[in-house]
């Protein structure tokens, strides 16, 4: 986009897989005129998509990373070109050399709540900006977001995303971060993003998340009936700081209207020591 020519895919030299979706496979990439632009190459097989019937994502996928690269936002991973070929769609994207933040807690099993509280503060503030275009993901989830070099979270895979206007919607995204409204009522607004975001805060600090049954069916279950271990109000979560255990409370209840929106959780107590105006939202006092 920064660029009058249309690229194409002998414009670039393809390494490893970095990953893949149910429609798509992502590559790194180097840019073959300049080996110091490295990329991610995200491949949609066009045969597949039209098969899948998926045409309607990719298209949401393009039209919303345009918008939300224009608008520039460090936690947004970027779209720099798109092209295709007789097979496959391309869509070239910001590189980012740590991977998901999945395959991170995975290997550290849980996050420390310092790590917990930094990467919720990046997450709020890009969720912000999405939302501030009129923008809703989705389908946040710990795979959906990926580190660059500096520990940045970056939010990445648009395909399912809608506008902030839209009212009932049939897309139902991964089953343990799908909101109970979404389930119940067909649902979908800001708040069933700020929902996922409450799953991941548990899932930080627990290393699994909140609802989580044996199948699909067994989790909707769990999370219509809010059955998750931190929500009798009796008993403590051992070894939690019970501010950050009061805040998911406060976020995983039924009634989209009764959650707290983004600006709300940000005055939560679990971040009284986050200076919200320092653009790398560290903590004052923590890493200076
Ligand atoms: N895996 C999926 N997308 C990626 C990206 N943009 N950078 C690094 N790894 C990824």
């Amino acid at each position: 986009m920064n660029d009058a020519r249309k690229r194409s895919p002998h414009d670039f030299v393809f390494k490893q897989e970095l990953g893949h979706g149910s429609y798509s496979t992502v590559y790194k990439a180097v840019d073959r005129t300049n080996a110091n632009r490295v990329y991610a190459i995200k491949v949609c097989s066009k045969q597949h998509i039209i098969k899948e019937k998926k045409v309607k994502y990719v298209t949401i996928e393009k039209n919303t990373l345009n918008l939300l690269t224009r608008a520039r936002h460090p936690g947004i991973v970027k779209l720099h070109y798109t092209f295709h070929d007789e097979e496959n769609l391309y869509f070239v994207l910001d590189y980012a050399p740590g991977g998901e933040l999945l395959s991170l807690l995975h290997r550290m099993k849980t996050f420390s709540e310092m790590w917990a509280c930094h990467f919720t503060c990046q997450l709020i503030d890009s969720m912000q900006f999405l939302h501030s275009q009129g923008i809703i993901h989705r389908d946040l989830k710990p795979e959906n977001l990926l580190l660059n070099n500096e520990g940045r979270l970056m939010i990445t895979d648009f395909g399912t995303a809608t506008g902030t206007d839209s009212r009932g919607s049939s897309f139902v995204g991964t089953a343990e971060y799908v909101s109970p409204e979404l389930l119940l009522h067909n649902q979908c607004d800001v708040s069933s993003d700020i929902w996922a975001l409450g799953c991941m805060i548990y899932q930080f600090l627990q290393g699994s998340p909140p609802f989580r049954g044996e199948n699909e069916l067994q989790t909707f279950e769990k999370t219509v009936s809010l059955d998750y271990p931190w929500n009798n109000p009796q008993v403590t979560p051992k070894g939690i700081n019970p501010v950050v255990v009061d805040l998911t409370r406060r976020i995983l209840v039924l009634d989209p209207s009764v959650r707290p929106t983004l600006q709300q959780i940000k005055l939560h107590k679990w971040f009284e020591l986050v200076d919200w105006n320092n653009k790398e939202l560290l903590w004052r006092g923590i890493w200076q």
